[in-house]
């Protein structure tokens, strides 16, 4: 019996297809070589990340606010095997609720490393090397991405001294100095994660900013205040080598405008530089698909690769690597082998960074619109100035509207603050919708929230705001 589509990959791209393809009625198989599903982001990635997040932002707060809320609790103190236990609690919890998913719609799982064979078949080989053929109308390939290393330079990942994003989520003790190379999401998340813990953390970027892409005015503000925090960053530094010494591992760097290099001592070596798209061992070159020249996935707009009945979704195809873009892709994917209009709105989609505090956006930077030669006006609003943040002790931070100056449509939202990521959301409603700010700024928004901070940079942006 042929499937009408397999899926190759479970993370959230996958299993979101997979479900939303057997909801259409469509009979459904997904083959995956991890003992459990879920993908990067489920095992190694999103999910634990954030639950050692939120933990460690809980001693800082124990440490640093409750005394001023007037709450006495001792000295708060780390415990962490029983901090990795509830990560590890976390992620059990829902690689089975997706396990749960699939039975409920009768997907097929297959475990172990599925290959195209050629449109319309699939094989998967199992741990014990025995190969299984299965009939696929439709293929999807979801296979994501994997840790890409340094451009250029040779680093031996152990997972235990030189580590990469999975070594950073289970080590067994805090590092002394814990080194990050690369000062993007990665680095910036699971850096402030060791940091809160009680490691000394050196940042080191190619770029002169951190986040790059991020809107300029934010990723300044954002870097003072991981500095604060205790984060030391070296910018414009290009790392050159990394080696392991007799107690832990040395990082060489050197400016990338020209000078001598230095090298710095480090009981731990994060690497945050980037993912590649993984494809490996996936048949590609014999089954035809083509990819481009960064190893990704080439696709149409419907995400269809150049062969009839294979499809491509997430991490392995062109676009941020973010789970949600590839969950969306996989609702398309699944929609248009149904015969229905799957769609991406590349356009509007949030990103947020889930540190303490968070960084949220959707849409254009104003580095974006000022390089389009768009002309556009500006509204911010500060926390500050916002009751509720004062009353949770969250100040830090802001929100900034983008808007086109002669429509008043927003084009772009920016926050920088505790609960951004959950706030972006009424950003990303209104710019799905064409909004302007004003609209947004004439939407009653709930007092005292922390939202009214978006609501008065959409005054400021349209009019002027009122508590400011
Ligand atoms: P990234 O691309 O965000 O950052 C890598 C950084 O390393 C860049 O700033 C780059 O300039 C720097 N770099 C590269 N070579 C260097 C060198 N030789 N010396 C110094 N710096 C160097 O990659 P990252 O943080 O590894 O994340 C990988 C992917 O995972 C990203 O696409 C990200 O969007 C995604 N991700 C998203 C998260 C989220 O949405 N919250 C969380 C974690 C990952």
């Amino acid at each position: 019996m042929a499937y009408d589509v397999v899926v190759i990959g479970s993370g959230p791209g996958g299993y979101v297809c997979a479900i939303k393809a057997a909801q259409l009625g469509l009979k459904t198989a997904v083959v995956e070589k991890r003992e459990t599903y879920g993908g990067t982001c489920l095992n190694i990635g999103c999910i634990p990340s954030k639950a050692l997040l939120h933990a460690s932002e809980m001693l800082a707060e124990a440490q640093h606010s409750f005394d001023t809320l007037g709450v006495e609790v001792g000295t708060p103190k780390l415990n962490l095997k029983k901090m990795l236990a509830h990560k590890d609690a976390t992620v059990a919890s829902n690689v089975n609720g997706v396990a749960f998913l699939f039975k409920k719609n009768k997907i097929d799982a297959f475990r172990g490393t599925g290959k195209i064979v050629s449109a319309g078949k699939v094989s998967v080989t199992g741990e014990d090397g025995k190969v299984q053929e299965i009939e696929a109308k439709n293929i999807v390939i979801a296979t994501g991405s994997d840790v890409a290393g340094i451009p250029g330079v040779k680093v031996d990942i152990d997972e235990k001294v030189i580590i990469s994003s999975t070594g950073a989520l289970s080590l067994e003790k805090v590092p002394g100095h814990l080194v990050v190379v690369g000062g993007g999401v990665i680095g910036l998340e699971l850096g402030s994660v060791w940091a809160r813990l009680g490691a000394k953390v050196t940042v080191v970027e190619y770029l002169d900013s951190i986040l790059g892409g991020m809107d300029g005015e934010v990723s300044k503000q954002f870097q003072r205040m991981l500095a604060k925090q205790g984060l030391d960053f070296k910018l414009g530094a290009k790392v050159t080598a990394v080696a392991q010494a007799k107690k832990g591992a040395t990082v060489t760097f050197e400016p990338v405008k020209g000078g001598a290099a230095e090298t710095i001592e480090a009981d731990a070596v994060l690497i945050a530089t980037g993912r590649r798209p993984y494809t490996d061992a996936l048949g590609l070159k014999e089954a035809g698909v083509d990819v481009d020249e960064r190893g990704r996935v080439k696709t149409d707009a419907h995400l269809r690769t150049n062969v009839p009945g294979i499809y491509a979704i997430g991490d392995v195809v062109a676009g941020p690597m973010l789970a949600h873009k590839a969950e969306d892709e996989g609702v398309a994917v699944a929609e248009t082998i149904a015969g229905q209009a799957g769609h991406v709105n590349y356009d509007v989609i949030p990103s947020v960074v889930y540190t303490s505090p968070e960084v949220a956006s959707v849409g254009k930077t104003e580095e974006e619109l000022k390089k389009a030669g768009v002309d556009y006006k500006v509204g911010k609003f500060p926390f500050t100035a916002n009751g509720r943040a004062r009353a949770m002790l969250h100040t830090d931070g802001l929100v900034k509207v983008l808007a086109d100056k002669a429509t008043d449509r927003v084009l772009g939202v920016h926050i920088l603050g505790f609960g951004a990521g959950e706030m972006i959301h009424e950003a990303t409603v209104l710019m799905e919708f064409g909004g302007s700010s004003e609209d947004l700024a004439r939407t009653c928004h709930a007092h005292p929230t922390m939202s009214e901070a978006v609501k008065e940079a959409a005054l400021a942006t349209f009019f002027k705001p009122i508590h400011l």
